[in-house]
Order: C-alpha cells, then structure tokens, then sequence
C-alpha cells in the first residue's frame, strides 16, 4: 500500500499562528503534528508516502526532508488550492495509480496508530475503510449513519451544513484516516463541490456506498484528536505528555524542585523553579524563579523567568518575564515577548498579529 498525507489546507482556525507557519508543524509535546502522523503511517508498514502540500510547501519539504530520516520515501504533491480532501486525492491520482493507499490528515492524532487496520484492509479488500469516534460534538465532523455495522449515510460537519439533519443523526464522526482502492478516483471524479465549496471526501464515501461498494467501518476507542484548533491542540498535548519519560539533560540546580515526569534538554538552565511534569522543554532554555506546571510543552530556546505557565505550548525562542500572574491554557507562537512593565502610565501595551486573542485580568 501508499501513503497519502494531507499537509496543505489554510489552518485558519489556528490564526494567527498560521499566517506565518503550516499549521501541521505546530509541535505537540515539541515535535510537529505532522511527524506523529508520517510515524503512524510508517509503522503501519507504508514507505512510499506521497504528501499534499499547498502554500506552506518550502516549510514542509525543509521540516520533513527526503524521510530518510524515518526509513520512508516521501513524494511532495502540490495541490493547486486547498479545494478539498477529495480534490487533495484526484491531485494525488499520478502518484497513487492503482494501489490501494491510506489517507490520512496532517492535523489529525491517533494514540493506538493504524497498523492492524491496515493489515485487515490488506487482507479483506474492501473498496473502503473509514475510521469512527464517539464525540461530544459531532456537528463539528463528518457523521455517520450505521445500521448494525453497516454504513448507510455520512454527512459533512452537520452543525454547519445547511442541508444536513438538525441533529446529526449519530454521535460518530468520521476520524480523519482513510483507507482506499482505486474506486475513489471514480468517486472523487463524479461528485459536486459542497455547501462550503470543497470536494468532500464524505460526499465521495456516499458516493461509493450509494453504488453499493464495500464501504467498512471501524469504531476506534482509543483517543484521536483533531488538532485544527486551539483547545484541540492543548488536549492532544495533554495526551501526548501523559506518556512522556523523564529525561533531563539541562543543567538543573539544587534550590529548583522537580516533580514527576519532566524532559529538560540540553543546554537548558533551570534556576530556583518549581517543576511539576508532565513537562517538556527543549533545548537552550532559561527557566529562573519560575513555576512550570503539568501539561506544558516549551520549544527551544524559551525563557520563563519570575513566571508561570501552565497547560501551554511555548514555541521556539518565546520569553515570558516578570509577568506576576499564570499563563495558562495558552499556544504561545516563535518569538514572542510577553513580560511585565513598571513604566508609567500604567497599561497595557500590545503588539499583536491579525486574529490573535488575549485574555487580560
Ligand atoms: O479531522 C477529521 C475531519 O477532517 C473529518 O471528520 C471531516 O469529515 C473531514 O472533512 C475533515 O474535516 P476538517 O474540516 O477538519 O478538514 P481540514 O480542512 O482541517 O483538513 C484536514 C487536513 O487536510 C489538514 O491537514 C489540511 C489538509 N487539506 C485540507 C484541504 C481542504 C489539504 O491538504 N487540502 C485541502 O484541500
């Protein structure tokens, strides 16, 4: 089998980090989303993976390179414009020609991986097979309809979609793994675009079921997430870093604490701080009288000093200094200052990109 992952797209959920970077490089417990997605496909067996890439293309070839890295070979396949996941797939058609492939989506996170899948749909052969999840807000997804185990209707994010049922008929959404024959180019070719004017690749699973091809479905139970948002993004981490080792590399003197599992690389100085993992921080970093609390991940070359932060991601090369109160719950982008100011008037000064959002106390 192929690989086929979804790396283009505008990520405008995730504004404005993604005006300057892929949103499929945002790192989760620092190692870009994207990684974890070539990773699952490669233990799945997959060493010939074709990407989707569309303008954030030179930041995804510099990131992921030949894939030497991971023993795969990876193919980048621009897409003319992010016109959907069905249209990402009849880009990738001269790659694909007629073996059986996965698709899966750049942004998207599963803890269990695909192997066994892969291997059922290598065995049974069927035209398709879609992955399920039970969410609380299915409206959100692709949702579909079973009938026992059969799949008799999907449909594209529900709560959006003018002329989907009010509820959506299931609690199930479609995870954002996807497994293929070459019926699908078939499918890809014959169906309209939609509502929001994508080539949807539900619209092209319908289409397959509708002609009463062998659609299968399984319903995963481990955690998936789907990182396109900011909440999104913070839970993967948490996920992520409930099964981080501890590992400390950094020089870490005798007046800080640390407690449970923290990752400190080298180069990183920790001075009179409070650690409490599960934490990751990177390389060159500077942590002084400071409290890091559970569920942060901070990039290279970060500085939190006379600070807290908690339940955050901090990119490359971002300072937080004398800020007084906690930063929490926060996605923090590459080289931001953040810091408190005795000067007068008294106020709040800002900086900040398009689309940004700040909670002030
Ligand atoms: O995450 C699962 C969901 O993914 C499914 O439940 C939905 O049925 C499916 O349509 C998809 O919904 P999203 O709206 O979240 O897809 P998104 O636009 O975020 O695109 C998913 C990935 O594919 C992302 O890495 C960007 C990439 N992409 C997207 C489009 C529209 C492309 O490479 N090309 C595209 O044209």
């Amino acid at each position: 089998m192929k690989g086929l992952i979804l790396s283009g797209g505008r990520g405008t959920r995730l504004r404005p980090l993604t005006y300057t970077s892929a949103k499929q490089l945002v790192p989760v417990a620092n190692k870009p989303i994207l990684f974890y997605a070539i990773e699952c496909v490669r233990d799945a067996g997959i060493t010939d993976i074709g990407i989707i890439v569309g303008d954030t293309r030179e930041e995804i070839e510099r990131a992921c390179g030949t894939g030497d890295r991971w023993g795969v070979q990876l193919t980048y396949i621009p897409q003319e414009a992010p016109l959907g996941l069905a249209h990402a797939v009849k880009t990738a058609q001269p790659f694909l020609g007629n073996t059986p492939f996965v698709m899966y989506l750049g942004d998207n996170l599963v803890r269990d991986g695909i192997t066994p899948l892969v291997r059922a749909f290598e065995r049974e052969r069927p035209n398709a097979q879609i992955l399920l999840a039970h969410v609380k807000n299915p409206q959100d997804f692709g949702v579909a309809e079973l009938e026992g185990d059969r799949v008799v209707a999907l449909v594209e994010k529900p709560g959006q979609n003018p002329a989907a049922p009010d509820p959506p008929r299931s609690d199930l959404a479609l995870v954002g793994v996807y497994m293929f024959d070459a019926h699908i180019f078939e499918a890809v070719d014959a169906i309209r675009p939609s509502w929001r004017n994508e080539y949807e690749i539900t619209d092209a699973i319908q289409y397959l079921i509708q002609k009463g091809y062998d659609v299968r479905s399984h319903i995963i139970t481990g955690w998936w997430k789907d990182t396109g948002k900011l909440d999104d993004l913070l839970e993967a981490n948490r996920l992520i870093l409930e099964s981080i080792e501890t590992c400390i590399e950094g020089d870490v003197d005798s007046g800080s604490r640390l407690l449970g599992r923290v990752v400190i690389g080298k180069g990183t100085r920790v001075r009179r701080s409070e650690i409490r993992g599960p934490v990751v921080i990177g390389e060159n970093c500077v942590i002084e009288d400071a409290y890091i609390g559970p569920f942060t991940s901070l990039h290279h070359g970060v500085r939190i000093i006379n600070s807290e932060v908690e339940h955050s991601i901090i990119l490359e090369n971002s300072s937080a200094l004398n800020i007084g109160s906690r930063l929490e719950d926060s996605l923090i982008g590459k080289n931001v200052l953040v810091r408190r100011e005795e000067r007068r008037p008294r106020a709040y000064r800002l900086m900040l990109g398009d689309n940004s959002e700040v909670s002030v106390l």
